[in-house]
């Protein structure tokens, strides 16, 4: 099975709202969607295909490509599918696989049954053709096979990640409430930001938006952090492959930006974290931190973007703090930012209300299962006030 240079169709999955700039990215890389819908997009490609695409995309979760497209009512016909799969041609009898699975079928109560049946199919197969099989776990990093089952249409892919890609590999430690690392890329992609102008971010916790600024500015992608992927584990893997893309990678790096990112918080210790993190991702140089209220955050003459991830106060009884916090945002963005664009970003569409400032955009996202917005704010002069304030 020649997978490494077969086209075939593969899936790239993300978080909800994310493909608008997922899509962004994988065209910039010379690819062309077949279709984008809410958490992906799906194109035509080979496995070798699919290892620019795990080394350079920062808003991407997952990348599948598919190995038999089949119909299967019940789970013996989804065995009888996957049985006849040459699967010692893609999984080297001596090593170790996982399942991962997205089911909805009405013979299927819990998709670990679902798992169980492919996983069933495949070391049947390979002991059938080696006369040993290979191990199985829940483990992601070695070799991932994703099923795909709804109804009666079964999809069976190699998951060339293995662990997921929305996670970047730098943040070693997470602080309070921190983005995850591809949707902090993606809100940067959506307010446009030039990448050559100042980029502040205050309250800024684990750093991850500054960090992701400063990887945007230089043009750094995900795949110099990371050395393992599921695509390192199927047969056939030919490693010259990764490294000329990872050579790529390192060339095009800059190591300077010309501009100021500036990253800030109220607690010694988010800094602390936001250095720590920033140093992994070897863009530490490049950021101005600094222990402030965010009112007395450093605003440069030279405008560009302001953007707030502040707490939106999931539990109750923190509310009243947070609607000063979120009046104060509106009063600092409105006196002290003039020329700039301003973001904020919170899952609590009443507290954003308190930011006082009419918002000219309203773009949607998720956090996990949290409807969010980011809302823009073009600071001028005569910024209007809502009027609801
Ligand atoms: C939701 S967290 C930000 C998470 C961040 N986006 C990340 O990815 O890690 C909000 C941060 O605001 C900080 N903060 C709260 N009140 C502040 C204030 N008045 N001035 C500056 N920072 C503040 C907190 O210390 C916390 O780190």
């Amino acid at each position: 099975m020649q997978v490494f240079h077969t086209d075939s169709k593969i899936i790239i999955t993300c978080n909800k709202r994310l493909s608008p700039y997922l899509q962004q990215e994988v065209e910039a890389l010379g690819f062309t969607p077949d279709r984008v819908f809410q958490t992906g997009i799906e194109l035509t490609g080979t496995v070798n295909d699919c290892i620019p695409l795990n080394l350079n995309l920062r808003c991407a979760s997952q990348v599948l490509y598919l190995i038999k497209s089949f119909t299967a009512a019940d789970p013996k016909e989804l065995y009888d599918g996957l049985v006849e799969i040459e699967w010692e041609k893609l999984i080297d009898f001596t090593g170790y696989f996982s399942i991962t699975s997205n089911v909805n079928n009405e013979h299927i109560l819990t998709p670990l049954f679902a798992n169980v049946k492919v996983k069933d199919a495949i070391v049947d197969r390979i002991r059938s053709v080696k006369g040993v099989r290979p191990n199985s776990g829940a483990e992601s990093n070695k070799t991932v096979i994703h099923l795909y089952w709804q109804d009666d249409k079964a999809e069976i892919f190699l998951d060339t990640s293995g662990e997921t890609l929305a996670k970047h590999s730098y943040r070693k430690i997470p602080g309070k409430a921190p983005m995850l690392e591809a949707l902090a890329a993606s809100t940067i992609i959506a307010t446009n930001w030039d990448k050559v102008s100042t980029f502040i971010n205050p309250m800024c916790g684990s750093g991850t938006l500054a960090i992701e600024a400063a990887l945007l500015a230089t043009d750094k992608h995900p795949g110099l952090f990371r050395m393992n992927y599921a695509f390192m584990h199927i047969m056939g893997y030919d490693e010259q492959v990764f490294f000329v893309e990872r050579r790529k990678l390192k060339d095009k790096a800059k190591k300077e930006i010309k501009f100021k990112i500036i990253a800030t918080d109220i607690s010694q210790d988010a800094i602390d974290i936001s250095q720590k993190n920033a140093n992994t991702a070897g863009v530490e140089h490049l950021i101005e931190f600094a222990v402030c209220d965010f009112e007395d955050t450093e605003v440069p003459a030279e405008p560009g973007i302001v953007m707030f991830n502040p707490e939106y106060g999931e539990r109750l009884g923190v509310h009243t703090k947070l609607e000063i916090t979120y009046k104060r945002i509106g009063d600092f963005l409105k006196k002290k930012c003039l020329g700039y664009r301003g973001y904020v970003f919170t899952g609590n569409p009443d507290l954003a209300k308190k930011i006082g400032l009419r918002a000219s955009r309203k773009i949607e996202f998720y956090n996990g299962k949290l409807d969010c917005r980011l809302f823009e704010y073009e600071l001028y002069e005569g910024t209007k006030r809502d009027p609801r304030e």
